[in-house]
Parts: C-alpha cells; sequence; structure tokens
C-alpha cells in the first residue's frame, strides 16, 4: 500500500553526509532491513514489479542489490541471477567496466546465465548516476536476454540517472518504489 510504503522509505532510509567521502550523502538502508515489516512490504511491492513486468528472472547487483533482489526473486517465483564485482563468479562471464559516483568499477555476469531471449528485471536499492544499472543492463544483452525494466527502493534525482538509463536501455521500464 503506497502510504505505508512512503513511510518506510522516509523512517527506514538514514541519509549518511560525508559518507564515504566529503560532499556524498550515503543512503543506508540496514534500518529498513531490520525492521521485518518494512522489509517485507518492500519485496512484496518489488516482487510484484517483477510478475507484472512478465520477467522470468531477477538479475540483483553487488553487494547491497542482493539483499533486495534474492528475497524478490523467490516471492515472484523467478530464479535469481548474481551480478558481481569483477573476480568473484568461477565460470566463464561476460564484463562491464564503469564509473560511479565515487570511484570506478567493473561487474560481471556468468556467460549461461539466461536462456536466449528471456525476460530480466535488474534489482538493486539506489539509482544515483546510471552507471551500474546500465552497465548490468548491457551484460544482460550480452548474456542473450532482454533488461525489461529496473526495480530500485529510490533515485537520486539530483544525479538524473533516470535519464541515463533511459536513454540507454530504451526497451527497460523503471520502476522506483
Ligand atoms: C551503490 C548502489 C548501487 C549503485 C548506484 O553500490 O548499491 O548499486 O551504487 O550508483 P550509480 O547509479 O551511480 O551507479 P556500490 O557500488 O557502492 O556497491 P555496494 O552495493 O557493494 O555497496
Amino acid at each position: 500500500e503506497p502510504p505505508v510504503l512512503d513511510q518506510v522509505l522516509a523512517t527506514r532510509i538514514l541519509d549518511v553526509p560525508d559518507y564515504p567521502q566529503p560532499g556524498v550523502v550515503f543512503k543506508d538502508i540496514t534500518p529498513l532491513l531490520g525492521d521485518p515489516a518494512a522489509f517485507g512490504a518492500v519485496v512484496g511491492a518489488m516482487a510484484e514489479q517483477v510478475r507484472a513486468s512478465g520477467a522470468t528472472r531477477v538479475a540483483g547487483l553487488e553487494a547491497r542489490g542482493f539483499i533486495l533482489a534474492a528475497p524478490v526473486a523467490l516471492a515472484a517465483g523467478v530464479g535469481f541471477v548474481p551480478v558481481r564485482k569483477a573476480g568473484k563468479l568461477p565460470r566463464a562471464t561476460f564484463r562491464e567496466d564503469y564509473q560511479l559516483e565515487y570511484g570506478t568499477a567493473t561487474i560481471e555476469v556468468h556467460r549461461d546465465a539466461f536462456e536466449p531471449g528471456e525476460r530480466v528485471m535488474i534489482v538493486d536499492d539506489i539509482l544515483a548516476t546510471g552507471g551500474t544499472a546500465v552497465a548490468a543492463a548491457k551484460l544482460v544483452r550480452d548474456a542473450g536476454a532482454v533488461p525489461v525494466g529496473l526495480s530500485v527502493l529510490m533515485e537520486l534525482g539530483f544525479l538524473a540517472g533516470r535519464d541515463r538509463f533511459a536513454a540507454s536501455v530504451p526497451e527497460a521500464g523503471i520502476h522506483t518504489l
């Protein structure tokens, strides 16, 4: 129910100024994760987005995205695919380099993670610059599947991640709680 979710997002996600570096405001979701009613409401709402999209797989972003994406996949009744930071997956991968709000990174997915043409919902906690989500969508495409949606708890609107993601991945809808 929207008012309940609004309250969860307003009260269970904390702004931490100047972390991990001066000028950055970190969104701390640990209070949300520690409250089973709040966590359950969020997972339920994201799972409904997965069902509505027709996605048959949820791809989660390491690390904070994993915490949401795995229960969302189970609740939606679809499989979970980990998109990992470089060097963590044991078999053949596709990889993408990208820029973060603070720093750079590389993510990977197993080459055989998806069925050909499969519809995939990408799940993460935050959409900031959009660099991570765009890189994840490219990996989904590289692996032969279709990124049909991006589901996040919240957007940092001033970073224009939505516009960047929409321009790079027009086939995917953007779902924010
Ligand atoms: C954070 C967050 C998103 C991403 C959003 O992850 O969890 O994945 O940044 O930023 P962007 O839209 O500018 O790409 P981070 O890389 O800090 O890793 P973590 O989840 O392992 O803490």
